[in-house]
Protein backbone atom coordinates (compact mmCIF):
# COMPACT_ATOMS: atom_id res chain seq x y z
CA UNK A 1 0.00 0.00 0.00
CA UNK A 2 1.30 3.61 -0.55
CA UNK A 3 0.01 6.53 0.91
CA UNK A 4 -0.14 9.81 -1.56
CA UNK A 5 1.38 12.64 -0.15
CA UNK A 6 0.24 16.16 -1.39
CA UNK A 7 1.97 19.13 -0.83
CA UNK A 8 -0.45 20.97 1.67
CA UNK A 9 -2.23 23.82 0.79
CA UNK A 10 0.39 25.01 3.47
CA UNK A 11 3.29 24.40 2.33
CA UNK A 12 2.43 25.64 -1.28
CA UNK A 13 1.91 28.95 0.23
CA UNK A 14 4.56 29.24 2.32
CA UNK A 15 7.25 28.15 -0.95
CA UNK A 16 5.07 30.62 -3.48
CA UNK A 17 5.90 33.39 -0.93
CA UNK A 18 9.35 32.66 -0.57
CA UNK A 19 10.31 32.44 -4.27
CA UNK A 20 8.03 35.58 -4.48
CA UNK A 21 10.42 37.39 -1.76
CA UNK A 22 13.50 35.62 -3.14
CA UNK A 23 12.51 37.28 -7.28
CA UNK A 24 12.52 40.83 -5.66
CA UNK A 25 15.70 40.06 -3.53
CA UNK A 26 17.72 38.95 -7.10
CA UNK A 27 16.16 41.80 -8.81
CA UNK A 28 17.47 44.33 -6.44
CA UNK A 29 21.08 42.40 -6.31
CA UNK A 30 20.39 41.23 -2.35
CA UNK A 31 21.47 37.84 -1.39
CA UNK A 32 19.38 37.77 1.26
CA UNK A 33 16.67 39.99 2.74
CA UNK A 34 18.16 43.13 4.19
CA UNK A 35 15.79 43.48 6.82
CA UNK A 36 16.68 39.86 8.25
CA UNK A 37 17.15 40.11 12.57
CA UNK A 38 20.34 38.90 13.08
CA UNK A 39 21.45 37.80 16.73
CA UNK A 40 24.74 39.85 16.99
CA UNK A 41 24.72 43.10 16.04
CA UNK A 42 27.04 43.90 13.11
CA UNK A 43 29.21 47.07 13.83
CA UNK A 44 28.77 47.77 10.35
CA UNK A 45 25.16 48.07 10.38
CA UNK A 46 25.00 50.18 13.65
CA UNK A 47 24.13 53.82 12.02
CA UNK A 48 26.08 56.62 15.14
CA UNK A 49 24.49 58.94 17.47
CA UNK A 50 27.74 60.49 18.23
CA UNK A 51 26.55 62.62 20.72
CA UNK A 52 25.21 60.07 22.36
CA UNK A 53 28.11 57.78 22.23
CA UNK A 54 30.12 60.55 23.26
CA UNK A 55 27.98 61.18 26.61
CA UNK A 56 28.72 57.33 27.53
CA UNK A 57 32.28 57.46 27.14
CA UNK A 58 32.69 60.68 29.44
CA UNK A 59 30.80 59.31 32.29
CA UNK A 60 33.05 55.67 31.93
CA UNK A 61 36.01 57.74 32.17
CA UNK A 62 35.09 59.72 35.08
CA UNK A 63 33.66 56.94 36.81
CA UNK A 64 31.56 58.98 38.96
CA UNK A 65 28.49 57.62 38.07
CA UNK A 66 27.09 54.88 37.18
CA UNK A 67 24.69 54.52 33.96
CA UNK A 68 21.17 53.78 32.93
CA UNK A 69 20.44 53.61 29.25
CA UNK A 70 17.26 54.30 28.99
CA UNK A 71 14.72 54.19 26.38
CA UNK A 72 11.58 51.66 24.87
CA UNK A 73 11.80 48.67 23.40
CA UNK A 74 13.42 48.46 20.36
CA UNK A 75 15.55 51.76 20.61
CA UNK A 76 18.90 50.07 20.50
CA UNK A 77 19.83 49.41 23.76
CA UNK A 78 21.06 45.84 23.50
CA UNK A 79 22.66 46.33 20.58
CA UNK A 80 24.80 49.67 21.84
CA UNK A 81 25.69 47.18 25.11
CA UNK A 82 27.04 44.53 22.80
CA UNK A 83 29.18 46.80 21.25
CA UNK A 84 30.27 48.86 24.16
CA UNK A 85 30.71 45.20 25.73
CA UNK A 86 33.13 44.49 22.72
CA UNK A 87 34.90 47.31 22.24
CA UNK A 88 35.96 48.75 26.32
CA UNK A 89 38.32 45.59 27.00
CA UNK A 90 40.62 47.19 24.17
CA UNK A 91 40.56 51.27 26.09
CA UNK A 92 41.82 52.12 28.43
CA UNK A 93 40.81 55.34 30.70
CA UNK A 94 43.03 58.67 31.67
CA UNK A 95 44.71 57.10 34.70
CA UNK A 96 45.90 53.73 31.93
CA UNK A 97 43.16 51.68 33.77
CA UNK A 98 41.88 48.65 32.03
CA UNK A 99 38.32 47.27 31.70
CA UNK A 100 37.07 43.91 32.28
CA UNK A 101 33.75 43.46 30.91
CA UNK A 102 30.92 41.35 32.27
CA UNK A 103 27.19 41.02 30.56
CA UNK A 104 24.29 39.41 32.46
CA UNK A 105 21.28 39.39 29.32
CA UNK A 106 18.67 37.07 31.50
CA UNK A 107 16.49 38.68 33.27
CA UNK A 108 13.92 37.29 35.54
CA UNK A 109 16.95 36.45 38.09
CA UNK A 110 16.58 35.78 41.80
CA UNK A 111 19.23 37.13 44.01
CA UNK A 112 21.34 33.87 43.94
CA UNK A 113 20.82 34.17 40.54
CA UNK A 114 22.15 37.14 39.96
CA UNK A 115 25.05 36.32 41.81
CA UNK A 116 26.25 33.42 39.96
CA UNK A 117 25.14 34.79 36.73
CA UNK A 118 27.56 38.09 37.69
CA UNK A 119 30.40 35.62 38.80
CA UNK A 120 30.38 33.48 35.70
CA UNK A 121 30.14 36.65 33.26
CA UNK A 122 33.46 37.85 34.85
CA UNK A 123 34.78 34.54 34.90
CA UNK A 124 35.23 34.20 38.68
CA UNK A 125 34.94 30.57 40.45
CA UNK A 126 32.10 29.88 42.85
CA UNK A 127 31.25 26.82 44.72
CA UNK A 128 27.21 26.14 43.74
CA UNK A 129 26.35 25.32 47.39
CA UNK A 130 27.50 28.90 48.66
CA UNK A 131 24.67 31.58 49.69
CA UNK A 132 24.50 35.21 47.12
CA UNK A 133 26.64 36.41 49.64
CA UNK A 134 29.53 34.60 49.72
CA UNK A 135 29.22 34.47 46.03
CA UNK A 136 29.07 38.59 45.68
CA UNK A 137 31.91 38.37 48.25
CA UNK A 138 34.23 36.47 46.56
CA UNK A 139 33.50 38.77 43.27
CA UNK A 140 34.00 41.85 45.39
CA UNK A 141 37.40 40.52 46.30
CA UNK A 142 38.48 39.37 43.02
CA UNK A 143 37.35 42.67 41.51
CA UNK A 144 39.53 44.54 44.02
CA UNK A 145 42.41 42.42 43.53
CA UNK A 146 42.02 42.82 39.26
CA UNK A 147 41.92 46.82 40.26
CA UNK A 148 44.74 46.78 42.59
CA UNK A 149 47.38 44.15 40.73
CA UNK A 150 45.97 44.46 36.98
CA UNK A 151 45.03 47.61 37.10
CA UNK A 152 42.11 47.06 35.52
CA UNK A 153 38.15 48.54 36.44
CA UNK A 154 35.52 45.94 35.76
CA UNK A 155 32.47 47.41 33.66
CA UNK A 156 28.93 45.26 34.45
CA UNK A 157 26.59 45.51 31.99
CA UNK A 158 23.01 44.56 33.33
CA UNK A 159 19.90 43.99 30.88
CA UNK A 160 16.93 45.50 31.48
CA UNK A 161 17.94 45.38 35.00
CA UNK A 162 14.32 46.19 36.75
CA UNK A 163 13.04 43.10 35.13
CA UNK A 164 14.80 41.11 38.19
CA UNK A 165 13.38 40.34 41.86
CA UNK A 166 13.87 43.13 44.28
CA UNK A 167 16.32 40.93 46.38
CA UNK A 168 18.76 40.59 43.16
CA UNK A 169 19.28 44.63 43.45
CA UNK A 170 21.20 44.56 46.84
CA UNK A 171 23.68 42.34 45.31
CA UNK A 172 24.12 45.19 43.00
CA UNK A 173 24.03 47.46 45.08
CA UNK A 174 26.80 46.47 47.43
CA UNK A 175 29.14 45.57 44.01
CA UNK A 176 27.94 49.57 42.92
CA UNK A 177 29.15 50.95 46.63
CA UNK A 178 32.90 49.17 46.10
CA UNK A 179 35.14 49.83 47.53
CA UNK A 180 33.95 49.29 51.21
CA UNK A 181 35.22 51.54 53.66
CA UNK A 182 37.28 48.69 55.34
CA UNK A 183 38.71 47.83 51.54
CA UNK A 184 39.59 51.68 51.40
CA UNK A 185 41.28 51.69 55.18
CA UNK A 186 43.75 48.83 53.91
CA UNK A 187 44.46 50.26 50.61
CA UNK A 188 45.57 53.65 52.11
CA UNK A 189 43.83 55.99 49.69
CA UNK A 190 45.27 54.25 46.67
CA UNK A 191 41.11 53.19 46.21
CA UNK A 192 39.58 56.62 45.71
CA UNK A 193 36.62 55.72 43.37
CA UNK A 194 34.95 52.79 42.17
CA UNK A 195 35.72 49.49 41.05
CA UNK A 196 33.13 48.68 39.39
CA UNK A 197 31.00 50.96 36.83
CA UNK A 198 27.60 49.60 36.25
CA UNK A 199 26.07 49.96 33.13
CA UNK A 200 22.31 48.96 33.47
CA UNK A 201 19.42 49.54 30.47
CA UNK A 202 15.77 49.26 31.09
CA UNK A 203 12.84 51.45 29.95
CA UNK A 204 11.63 55.16 30.80
CA UNK A 205 9.08 53.61 33.59
CA UNK A 206 11.66 51.25 34.91
CA UNK A 207 14.23 54.11 35.90
CA UNK A 208 11.26 55.79 37.66
CA UNK A 209 10.43 52.46 39.22
CA UNK A 210 14.20 52.38 40.61
CA UNK A 211 14.02 56.10 41.51
CA UNK A 212 11.58 55.35 44.12
CA UNK A 213 12.54 51.71 45.44
CA UNK A 214 16.36 51.42 45.08
CA UNK A 215 17.51 55.33 45.43
CA UNK A 216 20.43 54.69 46.78
CA UNK A 217 21.13 53.12 43.28
CA UNK A 218 19.39 55.83 41.18
CA UNK A 219 20.99 59.06 42.69
CA UNK A 220 24.45 57.46 41.98
CA UNK A 221 23.28 56.89 38.28
CA UNK A 222 23.19 58.91 35.06
CA UNK A 223 20.19 57.86 32.75
CA UNK A 224 20.93 58.81 29.46
CA UNK A 225 18.20 58.39 26.42
CA UNK A 226 18.75 56.31 23.61
CA UNK A 227 17.97 59.20 20.84
CA UNK A 228 15.62 57.89 17.93
CA UNK A 229 16.19 57.78 14.41
CA UNK A 230 15.82 61.20 12.81
CA UNK A 231 15.27 60.59 8.94
CA UNK A 232 18.47 60.88 7.59
CA UNK A 233 19.53 58.12 10.14
CA UNK A 234 16.76 56.37 9.34
CA UNK A 235 17.75 56.43 5.46
CA UNK A 236 21.52 55.32 6.62
CA UNK A 237 19.74 52.20 8.56
CA UNK A 238 17.74 51.24 5.14
CA UNK A 239 21.04 52.02 3.37
CA UNK A 240 23.18 49.83 5.42
CA UNK A 241 21.28 47.02 5.11
CA UNK A 242 20.62 47.09 1.41
CA UNK A 243 24.64 47.29 1.23
CA UNK A 244 25.03 44.54 3.68
CA UNK A 245 22.77 42.06 1.73
CA UNK A 246 24.45 43.11 -1.34
CA UNK A 247 27.63 42.19 -0.08
CA UNK A 248 28.70 45.92 -0.39
CA UNK A 249 29.04 46.88 2.84
CA UNK A 250 32.68 47.14 3.31
CA UNK A 251 32.56 50.02 0.74
CA UNK A 252 29.31 51.86 2.54
CA UNK A 253 30.15 55.77 2.18
CA UNK A 254 26.93 57.58 4.79
CA UNK A 255 27.85 60.29 2.71
CA UNK A 256 26.84 59.07 -0.43
CA UNK A 257 25.19 55.82 -0.46
CA UNK A 258 21.99 53.91 -2.71
CA UNK A 259 18.90 53.04 -1.37
CA UNK A 260 17.22 51.72 -4.37
CA UNK A 261 14.68 50.08 -4.50
CA UNK A 262 12.99 52.63 -1.54
CA UNK A 263 12.65 55.66 -2.37
CA UNK A 264 13.55 58.73 0.22
CA UNK A 265 9.73 59.88 0.60
CA UNK A 266 8.82 56.24 1.69
CA UNK A 267 11.98 55.69 4.12
CA UNK A 268 10.63 59.18 5.48
CA UNK A 269 7.22 57.88 5.87
CA UNK A 270 8.37 54.65 7.29
CA UNK A 271 10.30 56.55 9.97
CA UNK A 272 7.44 58.52 11.14
CA UNK A 273 5.05 56.05 12.07
CA UNK A 274 7.79 53.87 13.75
CA UNK A 275 9.00 57.13 15.83
CA UNK A 276 12.33 56.64 15.06
CA UNK A 277 12.22 53.23 16.51
CA UNK A 278 15.26 51.17 14.66
CA UNK A 279 13.41 47.91 15.40
CA UNK A 280 10.22 49.45 14.08
CA UNK A 281 11.79 50.68 10.76
CA UNK A 282 13.01 46.76 10.16
CA UNK A 283 9.62 45.63 10.79
CA UNK A 284 7.64 47.98 8.32
CA UNK A 285 10.43 47.68 6.00
CA UNK A 286 9.72 43.80 6.03
CA UNK A 287 6.07 44.67 5.21
CA UNK A 288 7.08 46.65 2.99
CA UNK A 289 9.42 44.04 1.04
CA UNK A 290 6.74 41.96 1.18
CA UNK A 291 4.14 44.17 -0.78
CA UNK A 292 6.97 45.28 -3.39
CA UNK A 293 7.97 41.70 -4.15
CA UNK A 294 4.10 41.08 -5.13
CA UNK A 295 4.15 44.06 -6.83
CA UNK A 296 7.53 43.17 -8.83
CA UNK A 297 6.12 39.75 -10.05
CA UNK A 298 2.84 41.13 -10.97
CA UNK A 299 4.28 44.09 -12.48
CA UNK A 300 7.96 44.21 -12.99
CA UNK A 301 8.57 46.56 -10.71
CA UNK A 302 10.85 46.25 -7.36
CA UNK A 303 9.99 50.13 -6.08
CA UNK A 304 9.17 50.79 -1.91
CA UNK A 305 6.87 53.31 -3.16
CA UNK A 306 5.61 55.78 -0.99
CA UNK A 307 2.05 54.54 -1.12
CA UNK A 308 3.52 51.19 -0.47
CA UNK A 309 5.27 52.59 2.74
CA UNK A 310 1.84 54.29 3.50
CA UNK A 311 -0.30 51.23 3.48
CA UNK A 312 2.33 48.86 5.26
CA UNK A 313 2.51 52.05 7.70
CA UNK A 314 -1.52 52.00 8.31
CA UNK A 315 -1.61 48.46 8.78
CA UNK A 316 0.98 48.09 11.48
CA UNK A 317 -0.40 51.34 13.55
CA UNK A 318 -2.10 48.74 15.87
CA UNK A 319 0.47 46.30 15.82
CA UNK A 320 2.97 49.26 16.63
CA UNK A 321 0.77 50.14 19.77
CA UNK A 322 0.52 46.84 21.32
CA UNK A 323 4.32 46.09 21.06
CA UNK A 324 5.08 49.07 22.38
N1 LIG B 1 21.70 52.54 16.04
C1 LIG B 1 21.26 51.46 15.37
N2 LIG B 1 21.62 51.25 14.09
C2 LIG B 1 21.17 50.19 13.40
N3 LIG B 1 20.35 49.25 13.91
C3 LIG B 1 19.94 49.41 15.18
C4 LIG B 1 20.38 50.50 15.98
N4 LIG B 1 19.82 50.38 17.20
C5 LIG B 1 19.08 49.27 17.17
N5 LIG B 1 19.14 48.67 15.97
C6 LIG B 1 18.42 47.44 15.56
O1 LIG B 1 17.12 47.51 16.14
C7 LIG B 1 16.71 46.26 16.70
C8 LIG B 1 16.38 46.41 18.17
O2 LIG B 1 17.54 46.77 18.90
P1 LIG B 1 17.81 46.28 20.40
O3 LIG B 1 19.20 46.68 20.71
O4 LIG B 1 17.45 44.85 20.57
O5 LIG B 1 16.78 47.18 21.22
P2 LIG B 1 16.41 47.16 22.78
O6 LIG B 1 17.46 46.37 23.51
O7 LIG B 1 16.40 48.60 23.17
O8 LIG B 1 15.05 46.54 22.89
C9 LIG B 1 17.86 45.31 16.40
O9 LIG B 1 17.52 44.61 15.22
C10 LIG B 1 19.05 46.20 16.15
O10 LIG B 1 19.95 45.62 15.26
MG1 LIG C 1 17.17 44.66 24.75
Amino acid sequence: MTIAIHESALIRHFNTRKETLRAWEEKVGCRFSPFRGFKMPDSRLYVEHPEFLDSIVDLVLTNERHIFIRGPVGSGKSTLMLLALRDLPTLADRRGNKFITGYVGMTGLYEKQMAAAIADSLRIKYRRSWESSQIIETVAQECLKRYVEEKSRTALFIEDVADNQEAAFHKLRYLADLPTEEMVDAYEGALDEPIITLIMSGTAEYWNAMLNFLPQIADRTEPLDVPPLDDAKALEFIGRRIAYARGEIDKFDPDNFDIHPFTQEAVIILNQAAHGNPRDIRMLARGCQQVAAENFKRFGDPVVSPEIAQLVADAYVTILKEVR
